[in-house]
């Protein structure tokens, strides 16, 4: 199990690494959240040492906090709508670049963030490619209408579930104050469609489907041993 547990740190730490490699000197990125996108913060922190200019843009108060412990200057979405390149991790990626995002909760600004970059670079260990999307997607939603909203999600053939905390009674409250809805499903024949009915129920204020990045997407997939990286040119050729 430790063997597997270092073996998956590996992957990631290649994964964001390679990621950090592509950040050019000048720009500003999106800094996406989780253990992967830490990596990829880790490896910037040594390029600024050794000069390279660059600020981030964080989509969570756990990635403000890193990149700030590891000296990459921040900014926000105000001062820099358009951002050069967003690095941001995955749970799950299939053949056509459409994710599942969103175990950190951090879905909403993961979404904004990657929706003003010119090139979204998702870094993830290869465990995460799977053929077919399937299983939860987490759903942000405000704690005003939940219960309606989780009606109509089911009505979309899901089951469901209030986001439990840990280390805190009752409900996962996003960095925006709302609750989270796993949505579990089987497989997702249309991860597109499926985004447009959620995004449509009234109290939803985002998904954690990620359908429509695939053409500016550049998936970078660590292994133990190697990194292979795709571009949307590998997917549509
Ligand atoms: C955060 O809400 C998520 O979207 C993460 O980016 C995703 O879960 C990947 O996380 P890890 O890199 O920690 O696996």
């Amino acid at each position: 199990m430790a063997g597997t547990t270092n073996a998956v740190a590996a992957a990631k730490r290649a994964a964001g690494y390679q990621a950090a490699e592509m950040v050019e000197d000048g720009t500003v990125i999106g800094l996406g959240t989780g253990s992967t996108v830490f990596y990829a913060i880790e490896c910037l922190s040594g390029r600024i040492r050794d000069g390279l200019s660059v600020a981030g843009v964080p989509t969570s108060y756990q990635t403000a906090m890193r990149a700030r412990e590891y000296g990459v200057p921040l900014t926000t979405l105000d001062d820099n709508p358009v951002l050069d390149l967003a690095i941001d991790g995955a749970d799950q990626v299939d053949p056509q670049f459409r994710m599942i995002k969103g175990r950190g909760a951090a879905l909403t600004r993961e979404k904004c963030v990657a929706s003003a970059a010119f090139r979204f670079v998702v870094v993830i260990d290869e465990a995460k490619m799977v053929p077919r999307l399937s299983g939860a997607v987490p759903v942000e939603i405000l704690p005003f209408a939940t219960k309606t909203a989780m009606a109509q999600l089911r009505g979309l053939g899901c089951r469901p579930f209030i986001r439990e905390a840990v280390k805190k009674d009752g409900p996962v409250i996003t960095d925006n104050g709302n609750f989270i809805v796993d949505c579990q499903f089987e497989d997702i024949v249309n991860p597109a469609d499926l985004e447009t009915a959620i995004a449509a129920i009234p109290g939803v204020i985002e998904s954690g489907l990620f359908s429509r990045f695939a053409g500016n997407t550049t998936v970078v997939v660590g292994s133990e041993k190697k990194c292979t990286v795709l571009t949307s040119a590998d997917v549509f050729p």
